[in-house]
């Protein structure tokens, strides 16, 4: 069973409850969340395995702690995920970035993929996959899927905001995939919208509706 990682520090739910708050505009929603992604890539990295590395201070030699071999990807699924890659990218530089397009038919609530573009060597990666939103779970799932249809076995899910019923239906599918959250709202509306959420946080980010 994947395990699920609630990220609760302080400073990540005070500017969690600034970007809910629906007056928040566009560019304070982009800085908060590239600033949350920071603080949450901290967590999701804090157990990677270090290497000794012999290396020399200008004051004597000695052995020091290098992030061992194993390389990492970001995966964000579009739109929404991109604006959480920056965060990431500013905790690990050399990263690689894919990208995965999906959005939700605003009637059946089901993902329709239209973009794919993920780094030759994935598979060998950790891949971190971005989305702020765990809503129904079908998009993540299918992005999920598909990286794995693609060699991928080390996965992790990094989502701001998630429903109880997006957790359990990956949890359901993807029982290898560690899950990393920001807070677990109450359920969805009818309209497989978290509640209380955020709203659509694509609109919230690029400014379109
Ligand atoms: C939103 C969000 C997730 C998905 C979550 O994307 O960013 O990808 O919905 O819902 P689910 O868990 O029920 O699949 P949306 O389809 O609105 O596309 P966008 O990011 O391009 O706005
Ligand atoms: N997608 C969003 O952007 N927000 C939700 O609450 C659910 C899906």
């Amino acid at each position: 069973m994947s395990q699920l990682h609630l990220i609760d520090h302080p400073m990540i739910q005070h500017k969690l409850t600034i970007m809910r708050k629906k007056e928040t505009g566009s560019k304070d929603f982009r800085i908060l969340l590239r600033e949350i992604s920071l603080l949450m890539g901290y967590e999701i990295t804090r157990d990677l395995p270090l290497d000794d590395v012999e290396i020399e201070t200008p004051i004597c030699k000695m052995t020091a702690k290098k992030v061992s071999g194993r390389k990492l990807a970001i995966v964000p699924i579009l739109r929404a995920g991109l604006g959480m890659v920056e965060g990431l990218q500013t905790l690990v530089p050399v990263a690689k970035v894919g990208h995965i397009g999906l959005y939700r038919n605003e009637e059946t609530h089901n993902p329709v993929v239209y973009y794919c573009k993920l780094p030759e060597d994935i598979s060998q990666r950790l891949v971190i996959v971005t989305d702020p939103m765990l809503a129904t779970g079908g998009s993540s799932c299918d992005a999920l899927s598909m990286l794995k249809e693609r060699g991928c076995n080390n996965i992790r899910l990094m989502c701001l905001v998630a429903a109880p019923e997006g957790i359990a239906r990956v949890q359901r599918e993807h029982p290898d995939v560690d899950i990393y959250v920001a807070s677990v709202d109450e359920c969805l509306n009818k309209d497989a919208y978290i509640v209380p959420g955020l709203g659509d946080a694509g609109d919230r980010i690029f400014g379109t509706k």
